[in-house]
């Protein structure tokens, strides 16, 4: 560990000093925390979201900002900020919201890895005093991962949804499995999906899969991360014309029944 740290530093001497007169790796994660915490970036796709909905969301938003268990998640982030392939900040501030607005019973997920998405749905159903949420990622390290191309994204030692706090858990179910099985399994059980979060495989062909398997049991809302990669969430919609949609920072789409 040292010796490979001693090897980076020979190698990228610039970067090695820049390190060390940032304050080393606390100077890091302060500097990485200061960026999750600034919520300028959030102005706008509030205001969008705002103005979706027709609902005045700043309530939801405070609430969710000057959260201590959030402060918590904010701070875990940043001290672990490698390897996470974790859902965009912004987006997931949104979801706390969303989530406070719909109420849901059921939440079902597709994609968990360090469990940022969890986290934030997890609390909003805290607060809620309602609802559970069931969430889909692979078993990390295995043969199916390699056989359908995948891999999970969170840092050495910690396992799917490390992120999420204990005293969450208790609305919980996390299935470890590929989405293909588990979800029509999780569906088939529940016959019902209030809000859908897909954030799994982003190739056309398993969004496309995704969208399709859920919507039959949809009652409120589908949310897609990863939209901007292809036309899967454009073409979904484009067939399905009982709904209203929208794109958040071209990143996140909005699925709205109506
Ligand atoms: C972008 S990450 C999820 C990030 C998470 N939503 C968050 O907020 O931190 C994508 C995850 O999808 C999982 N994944 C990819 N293909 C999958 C599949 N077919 N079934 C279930 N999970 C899958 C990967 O293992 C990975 O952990």
């Amino acid at each position: 560990m040292i010796l490979s740290k001693i090897n980076k530093a020979i190698k990228n001497p610039d970067k090695a000093i820049r390190y060390i007169l940032d304050g080393g790796e606390k100077g890091r994660q302060k500097k990485i925390f200061s960026v999750i915490s600034d919520y300028k970036q959030d102005i706008i796709p509030l205001k969008e979201l705002q103005s979706f909905l027709g609902i005045n969301l700043s309530e939801y938003y405070n609430e969710l900002i000057t959260n201590q268990d959030y402060k918590q998640i904010e701070i875990r982030l940043a001290e672990n900020w490698r390897n996470l392939g974790a859902f965009g900040l912004t987006e997931c501030r949104l979801l706390y919201i969303i989530c406070r607005i719909v109420k849901p019973e059921i939440i079902i997920e597709t994609g968990v890895a360090s469990g940022l998405s969890s986290a934030i749905f997890l609390l909003a159903l805290e607060k809620n005093d309602k609802g559970h949420l069931y969430s889909i990622d692979l078993p990390p390290s295995q043969e199916l991962n390699i056989e359908i191309g995948q891999h999970t994204t969170i840092p050495k030692n910690k396992r799917i949804g490390w992120i999420v706090p204990d005293s969450l858990r208790n609305r919980w179910t996390l299935e470890l499995g590929d989405s293909k099985k588990i979800l029509p399994q999780i569906l088939d059980k529940l016959k019902k999906c209030d809000l859908f979060l897909h954030d799994s495989n982003h190739t056309y062909e398993h969004m496309t899969w995704e969208y399709e398997t859920v919507w039959p049991f949809l009652k409120n809302m589908l949310l897609s991360d990863d939209i901007y990669r292809h036309g899967a969430f454009d073409d979904f919609v484009a067939k399905h014309n009982n709904c209203k949609t929208y794109k958040i920072s071209n990143r996140m789409g909005i699925i709205k029944l109506v």
